[in-house]
C-alpha cells in the first residue's frame, strides 16, 4: 500500500478546499484512476470524479498530478502524488471541473463549416496534416489548465482549447470564416513568446493552432 492526497472541496456546500490522505493498493500498471476507484469503492463513495473510457480517448478524467494536468487513467500511480482538480477551471466538487461554460462560450464563433463554398478548385481530396493532428483532441482542457494567459471567466480570454477548436475550422478547406479573426478576439496576441501550450495526448497545440492563427503560417497548407 501506499499513501496519496487527493484534494477534497464542496464549492456549493460550503466546505473548502482540503487535502486528505488515502491508502491504496500499487502494483505493476497501477493508474491514478484505478486509485480514485479504489477509494470511491471501498471508503469514500461521495468522492467525485470524472471517469470514461479509461483509455486515453473521452478526455473526462483530467487532473492535477503533483501541479501538472494528467489523464488519470494514463497516469502511472507512485507513493506520495497529490492529486488536484484542473488549475484555473471552476470546480464543481473535488476532482470534477464544472464544464457548463464551456458551449456557451464557443457558441459565439459558429464552430461548424460555415456555408461559403469551397476555398479551392478542383476541391483537395487530402487532409491537411494538421487538420488530423488537431482531430484527436479529446477535449479534457488540460491545455487551458497549463496556460498562463487563461482566465476562466473572461469572455475576451481563450486558450490553447479554444484555439484547437478554432483551427480544426481553419485548417478545413471547406469553411470560409475567419478563424483567424476569431483568435484575435479571444487575445491570440498574448501567446507571443510563449509557447508553453502541452497536451497530454501530444496535439501540437502551438505549432499546428497557435501559430497558424496568430499569423505565423500565412497559407492553409496540405500535408506538411
Ligand atoms: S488539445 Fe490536448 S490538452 Fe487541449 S483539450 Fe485537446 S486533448 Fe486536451
Ligand atoms: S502559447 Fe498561448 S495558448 Fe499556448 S500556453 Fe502560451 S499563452 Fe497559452
Ligand atoms: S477516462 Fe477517458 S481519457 Fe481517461
Amino acid at each position: 500500500m501506499i499513501t496519496i492526497s487527493v484534494e477534497r472541496s464542496d464549492r456549493e456546500g460550503g466546505r473548502e478546499p482540503v487535502l486528505e490522505g488515502y491508502e491504496v493498493p500499487i502494483d505493476d500498471g497501477a493508474t491514478v484512476m484505478g486509485a480514485l476507484l479504489h477509494i470511491y469503492e471501498t471508503s469514500e463513495s461521495n468522492l467525485a470524479f470524472r471517469c470514461g473510457c479509461r483509455n486515453r480517448d473521452c478526455g473526462l478524467c483530467a487532473v492535477d498530478v503533483n501541479g501538472k494536468p494528467r489523464l488519470a487513467c494514463i497516469t502511472p500511480l507512485k507513493k506520495g502524488l497529490v492529486i488536484r482538480p484542473l488549475r484555473r477551471l471552476p470546480v464543481a466538487r473535488d476532482l470534477v471541473i464544472d464544464r457548463r461554460w464551456i458551449m456557451p462560450f464557443l457558441e459565439r464563433f459558429d464552430l461548424f463549416v460555415r456555408d461559403g463554398g469551397l476555398r479551392e478548385w478542383p476541391p483537395r481530396l487530402s487532409v491537411p496534416a494538421e487538420h488530423a493532428r488537431l482531430a484527436g483532441c479529446a477535449e479534457c482542457l488540460s491545455c487551458l489548465a497549463a496556460c498562463p494567459s487563461f482566465e476562466s471567466g473572461r469572455e475576451d480570454i481563450g486558450g490553447p482549447y479554444h484555439f484547437v477548436k478554432l483551427a480544426q475550422l481553419h485548417w478545413d478547406p471547406r469553411d470560409s470564416a475567419d478563424r483567424r479573426a476569431q483568435a484575435a478576439q479571444l487575445g491570440i496576441a498574448r501567446c507571443a513568446g510563449c509557447r508553453k501550450c502541452a497536451c497530454p495526448l501530444g496535439i501540437p497545440i502551438y505549432r499546428a493552432a497557435v501559430a497558424p492563427l496568430a499569423g505565423g503560417r500565412s497559407e492553409r497548407s496540405a500535408g506538411d
